[in-house]
This record gives C-alpha cells, sequence and structure tokens, in this order.
C-alpha cells in the first residue's frame, strides 16, 4: 500500500519536473511587441545610415556580396545587404545565414515593418517573435540611439531590392561547445575570408569579429 502510494507521489513528482523543463526549454525570452514607428526617410538619415551600415556597425561584412577576387573584397554594390550564407568550414554550429536584407518583399525585408526590423537591430527578434542567432550583434547594437537606428533603417529601406532566396539558420545545439575545444571565427579585417582560431564562441563582441561599437 505505501509502496503503490510513494511510487505514485514519485511518478507526479517527476511529471510536475518533467513540465518544468520542458517549460525552460521551450519557453521565449520575455519580448516587447516592435514599435508601431514609420521611419522618415531624409536625405541625412539615408546618408548617415550609410555610413552606420558601410563603416560603423559593418552590416556590410555579413549580410553584403563581396567580390573576392579584388583586394581588400570590396561590397558589390548590386548585392548590397542580399544576404550570405557562412560556409561550414568556418566551424559553424550548422547552417548559419546572415538574411537577405533588402527590401525585396519576398526574399527580403520589405514586407517587414520599421518597428519590425529596429527591433530585430536593437533586441534580437525577427519576424513573429523568433529569436536570431546571436551572431548578429544585437547585443552590440543594443545601446544604439533611436536617432541611429532610424537611419540605418531609412538606409536599408533604400537600399536595391535584390530577389535572393536564402535558406533560414538552422544551429544544431550539440556542435556549440566545439569538438577539439576551440572554436573559429569570422574574420573581419578585411583579409580573405579563411577561418581564424579564436578562444571562445563566436558571438557578438568575441574578438573574432573585431566588431566594435563607439
Ligand atoms: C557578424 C555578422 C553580422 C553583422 C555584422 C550583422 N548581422 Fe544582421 N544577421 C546576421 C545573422 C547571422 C542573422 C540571422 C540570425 C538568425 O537567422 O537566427 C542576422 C539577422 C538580421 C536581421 C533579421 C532578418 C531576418 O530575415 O530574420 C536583420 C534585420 C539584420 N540582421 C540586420 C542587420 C543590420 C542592419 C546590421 C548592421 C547594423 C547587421 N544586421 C549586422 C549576421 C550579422
Amino acid at each position: 500500500m505505501w509502496k503503490k502510494i510513494a511510487g505514485s507521489v514519485a511518478l507526479i513528482v517527476l511529471a510536475v519536473a518533467g513540465c518544468g523543463l520542458g517549460y525552460l526549454y521551450i519557453r521565449k525570452p520575455a519580448m516587447a511587441p516592435p514599435s508601431p514607428i514609420q521611419v522618415a526617410m531624409t536625405p541625412e538619415r539615408i546618408a548617415r545610415g550609410a555610413y552606420l551600415f558601410q563603416r560603423v556597425m559593418d552590416c556590410d561584412g555579413c549580410h553584403s556580396q563581396h567580390d573576392e577576387s579584388r583586394f581588400g573584397r570590396p561590397v558589390v554594390e548590386s548585392g548590397r545587404g542580399k544576404g550570405y550564407i557562412f560556409p561550414a568550414e568556418m566551424g559553424m554550429p550548422g547552417t548559419v545565414v546572415a538574411p537577405n536584407i533588402t527590401p525585396d518583399r519576398e526574399t527580403g525585408i520589405g514586407a517587414w515593418t520599421d518597428g519590425e526590423t529596429i527591433r530585430a537591430i536593437r533586441e534580437g527578434i525577427g519576424r513573429g517573435g523568433r529569436v536570431l542567432f546571436p551572431m548578429m550583434p544585437y547585443t552590440n547594437y543594443k545601446g544604439m540611439s533611436d536617432e541611429d537606428v532610424y537611419a540605418v533603417v531609412a538606409y536599408t529601406n533604400s537600399l536595391l531590392p535584390v530577389r535572393n532566396p536564402l535558406p533560414g539558420t538552422s544551429i544544431n545545439l550539440w556542435r556549440i561547445p566545439g569538438h577539439d575545444g576551440r572554436v573559429r571565427g569570422v574574420p573581419h579585417s578585411g583579409k580573405a575570408r579563411e577561418p581564424i582560431r579564436g578562444s571562445g564562441w563566436p558571438v557578438a563582441g568575441s574578438s573574432a569579429f573585431r566588431l566594435q561599437l563607439w
């Protein structure tokens, strides 16, 4: 009798613990809805946004097409913001894709509201509440002033819409710690795109990315 009761209690405890763990696994972090703002595209904003996008925040480094055959890998103007699939040889934990962020409505972010784009840049939340893989360096961008983020959005909205369908990012969690204890990052030094050795996971702000803001 007591054995039976103890067994049932143990089962209930296990079931509750299982539900708790399951909840922790699938729950999403707290997120605010996107702001309803519509960013006015003034020439001043677009110019400041171009400077931030290309020079300071290096959106180009991940999201734009580069001419690998030329010294310094200059950005190909017609492929600015069209997206990039990071090669597996870089030690990515799955397929990591910097999406097409041109205003193409189907394959880019042309159908996004400005508030959704701002939330993706500063908070790392994609459309529909998807949590972005932190290679998108939103932790570095979270302190951007409203005016600077508006400038980046105005500039992004002004890009040439490029039709470029890409797969989504899919992360294989089991690969994250790195099998050989080392993790490769993406060099952003303007040198050839070849893996470099780093210590630590290549998330925003890691030295592998050489991403420094202000
Ligand atoms: C170090 C590489 C890197 C840099 C620099 C970077 N991004 Fe990203 N970005 C990514 C990756 C990778 C993703 C996709 C993450 C995912 O799918 O989970 C992403 C996602 C996004 C998204 C969401 C798009 C979508 O379809 O879900 C937007 C918008 C975006 N980035 C804009 C920008 C802007 C604007 C900048 C510059 C201010 C920038 N990114 C800089 C790598 C980068």
